[in-house]
């Protein structure tokens, strides 16, 4: 299975082309497009209501807007049965109260995206590319960044974990009345590491984590950006850039959209100056059609321009 990102500035053409290359691709290939931003408009662009289920529009291909408020909530609903599961013997404090504020705390969308993307791929073994459409760059890169920061954080909770572990360990020693049960808790404490459910729990989140970043980074993921010629756009395909070089994930191809005869010398431009900020990827053109407004009878996701192709060629650079 094969993932694709297609990332920009809001507005520049993100949905649509990420709905033009679906529907190509779905021409030979299974495809699952699915719209990770939360203004949703994969639907309208093929012009069915999804009521937040995933929807078979032909025989290759299904659609899919994930609902990430609703994410959010379970995302929380199952931490929250972990961390109380977890810290049973700490009800006296009135975690309830804790956990009732984490639903206000930031990350918590960027978490539920994240493990949206994460369900999908676990599941998604019947498809052979799954394309993901996602909200303007901020919120990407955000999202795109979480695993390796959570793996830095998780490393450093192990080590204090441990820490904890081992002091226990050395009181009890010198008490010599090793009591492993929290009177009336029924909790048992850990002696050792391999016991212990917190270190157990730190361990698996960062394989989980580890795992997703080799798949985003790996061979069988590739990120187009969609950009405009205009200045604006210019400016934050550079952050968008330089954001992707950082977190080393693959920005194998760039779709200038929009261009038109009077706009074509600052289309130049502009990929000029992203092959200077380093853009190693691809340029492919796809131009502005006047009459494709949101409503019209036009079939929004039928462009000439062979997207297709362009986005197979940054697998088959890849791997040949
Ligand atoms: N090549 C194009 N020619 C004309 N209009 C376009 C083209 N590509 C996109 N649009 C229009 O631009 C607007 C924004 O497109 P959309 O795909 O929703 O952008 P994004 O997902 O990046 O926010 C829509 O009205 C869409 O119809
Ligand atoms: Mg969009």
């Amino acid at each position: 299975m094969k993932i694709i990102f297609s990332t920009g500035k809001g507005g520049v053409g993100k949905s649509t082309l990420a709905a033009a290359a679906a529907w190509q691709l779905s021409r030979i290939y299974r495809v699952l497009a699915v719209s990770l931003d939360p203004a949703h408009n994969l639907g309208d662009l093929f012009n069915v209501d999804t009521g937040g289920k995933r929807r078979r529009l032909t025989k290759n291909l299904h659609i899919e807007e994930i609902d990430l408020q609703k994410l959010s909530r379970q995302y929380l609903e199952r931490e929250i049965n972990v961390l109380s599961d977890t810290y049973k013997y700490l009800r006296a404090l009135n975690l309830d109260n804790y956990f009732s504020v984490l639903k206000y705390s930031p990350g918590i969308e960027e978490y539920a995206l994240l493990t949206g993307i994460e369900n999908t791929i676990r599941d998604g073994g019947e498809y052979e590319f799954i394309l993901f459409d996602t909200p303007p760059t901020g919120l990407t890169l955000r999202f795109l960044a979480l695993p390796r920061i959570t793996i830095t954080w998780i490393d450093r909770l192990i080590e204090i974990r441990r820490k904890i572990i081992e002091k226990r360990y050395t009181i009890q020693k010198i008490r010599g009345d090793v009591r492993r049960e929290i009177p009336g808790s029924g909790t048992v404490l850990a002696y050792d590491e391999r016991d212990d459910a917190v270190l157990n729990r730190l361990r698996s989140l960062k394989d989980r984590y580890k795992n997703l970043t080799a798949t985003l980074a790996g061979p069988d993921c590739s990120i187009f950006m969609v950009f405009n010629p205009d200045i604006l756009s210019l400016k934050e395909s550079q952050r968008l850039i330089n954001g992707l070089r950082e977190l080393e994930l693959p920005l194998r191809l760039m779709i200038d959209n929009k261009v038109a005869a009077e706009n074509r010398s600052m289309a130049d431009e502009v990929e000029a100056a992203l092959c200077k900020e380093g853009a190693a990827g691809n340029f492919l053109r796809v131009s502005l059609r006047p009459f494709f407004q949101a409503g019209s009878d036009a079939c929004l996701y039928e462009l000439e321009e062979d997207i297709a192709s362009a986005v197979l060629s940054t697998f088959n650079e890849k791997t040949g």
